[in-house]
């Protein structure tokens, strides 16, 4: 009997069921939308019932275009945006929307808990210091600033491991999302006692943990029956969205590097052992790779730097796209490439959000440095592609520190689509920008993740090596010199105004008189 695998990303955007095949052929995909809401500045929330919606209806979606039918799933693995905290009473119901990995109301929180565990403490259990994109400082404001919900939690989950509790009525999760909580030990790949002792966490809130290619509870007839799904069909652990899409990419073994970019930018390097070092301002998490490491650099408002960019200047090209069919995207970058590399003395600032790599500041804020009367809107256009691709290279210096050769980097999402991004990344990094025929993101890593979990495949590297291949290199070009010095200058900026930044975060808090 054939077997087909079904990867499930609940992203931030949507959730994407995605359908493969036992030779790691893609076979049916589908995405449905869900709302994100920020009721206040810096504030990032999504109702987990959203979640499971969109589920429940790309699963429909994606057996329909497939023309299969539940009994021709024979494993599902889940995926989803990780760091997002998800709050349940005692009768597993959401107490409160689910704060998400791009919320930075917590900045006291993570100085509490710095305070009462020491910075260099929580880097060498958890791998990565308390920021407020990490689940345990939402938790603590939640109960500095919501005492009846804290007073009211059973459980708390991760968002892909809530819609596992809703297919399957079990409250389990993996080591490589557990890992982006800072409630849990990196290097012994369990709940850290010491970290939730000291937080006054009941451990009894805490999902049971597996190692990402384990098969854990499998689908409830609850499950079933809303889902459309078979009772029974198993489910595997999984990994948080990173290091499922490492797996699709085949960053599995120590060494290999990738760069994803989709909202946020992410650097990625699979290591064998924990990078715990309280200097680096990379974060170290388990891989989804049984045993394995990674460690992982992340900017906050990458691909979404240009979204917000196609949003708030690019209504001409969105028009221009709709009578043509074109992608918008694909119109301002065709326009980028018409400036010269460094836009003529124009850099862009991509803390947009905040920051989380390498500065971990949730007051820092975008900008454009150097405009003159000369600039014209494909320099503004340029300067975010080159701002953004110089906050990844941060990360990547930072993987270099660590004593890691990166020649060749593997790129996915949105950026890699685009031939001139590649071109860019390739000169900005001074290393090979390499595609692979595996482009349906951490959807497809958790699918395969299924499949080594089934028998399909012996192990994770097992698996990708059986179904990644690199379909196009980008070398260096002649603007690789050009970018050292902008690289430069662009660094410069950040330290320049990080003072600046912090007091237009706080100008930024204080009501206004029209209040
Ligand atoms: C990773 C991170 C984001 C989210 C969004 O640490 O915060 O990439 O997982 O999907």
């Amino acid at each position: 009997m054939p077997a087909f695998l079904l990867g499930i990303d609940v992203g931030t955007g949507g959730c994407k069921a995605l359908l493969v095949d036992a030779q790691g052929a893609v076979v049916a995909e589908a995405t449905i939308g869900f709302p994100l809401s920020t009721p206040k500045p810096l504030w990032s929330e999504q109702d987990p019932h959203d979640w499971w919606q969109a589920t429940v209806a790309s699963i429909g979606a994606v057996l329909d275009r497939a023309g299969l039918g539940p009994k021709d799933i024979t494993g599902i693995g889940l995926t989803g945006q990780m760091h997002g905290l998800v709050l349940l009473d005692s009768s597993g119901e959401v107490l409160r929307p689910a704060i998400l990995w791009n919320d930075q109301r917590c900045a006291a929180e993570c100085e509490a808990i710095h305070e009462r565990l020491g910075r260099e403490m929580i880097i060498k259990r958890a791998g990565k210091p308390a920021l407020p994109s990490f689940t345990a400082p939402k938790l603590l404001w939640v109960r500095a600033h919501e005492p009846q919900v804290w007073g009211a939690v059973e459980k708390i989950l991760l968002p892909k491991d809530y819609v596992r509790y809703r297919l399957t009525g079990a409250f389990e999760s993996d080591v490589a999302d557990a890992s982006g909580t800072l409630l849990f030990d990196v290097g012994r790949r369990e709940w850290s006692d010491e970290i939730i002792d000291a937080l006054e966490i009941p451990p009894s809130w805490l999902p049971e943990v597996r190692e990402s290619p384990a098969a854990g509870a499998a689908v409830s007839a609850d499950g079933a029956a809303e889902s459309g799904l078979l009772a029974g069909t198993p489910v595997v652990a999984g990994a948080g969205d990173q290091a499922a899409e490492a797996v699709g990419c085949g960053i599995v073994e120590a060494g290999s590097v990738s760069v994803a970019i989709g909202t946020s930018g992410v650097v990625f390097a699979a290591t064998e052992s924990p990078s715990l070092d309280p200097d680096c301002p990379l974060h170290a998490y388990c891989h989804a790779v049984p045993g394995a490491y990674h460690v992982m650099g992340v900017m906050l408002s990458a691909g979404g730097s240009l979204r917000w960019y196609r949003d708030t200047l690019g209504s001409n090209e969105i028009a221009r796209a709709r009578e043509t069919g074109a992608d918008p995207y694909d119109l301002l970058i065709d326009e980028a490439a018409t400036v010269p590399p460094g836009c003529e003395g124009l850099l862009f600032l991509p803390y947009l959000s905040g920051e989380r790599s390498p500065h971990a500041d949730p007051d820092a804020r975008g900008a454009f440095v150097g405009l003159t009367l000369r600039h014209r809107k494909p320099h503004l256009t340029r300067a975010v592609l080159e701002g953004v691709t110089f906050g990844l290279r941060d990360s990547l210096e930072l993987v270099r520190s660590l004593g890691v050769t990166v020649t060749s980097v593997r790129v996915s999402g949105g950026g890699a689509r685009s031939a001139i991004w590649r071109q860019l990344m390739a000169d900005v990094f001074g290393a090979e920008v390499v595609t692979v025929n595996t482009t349906h993101g951490a959807a497809f890593g958790a699918a395969l993740l299924a499949g080594v979990g089934t028998g399909v495949w012996p192990g994770v590297v097992e698996a990708a090596r059986a179904v990644v291949r690199e379909t196009s290199t980008t070398r260096p070009g002649p603007a690789t010199g050009v970018y050292t010095e902008h690289y430069q200058r662009y660094r410069a900026l950040y330290t320049a105004l990080a003072p600046e930044f912090s007091a237009l975060a706080t100008l930024a808090q204080q009501p206004t008189q029209r209040e």
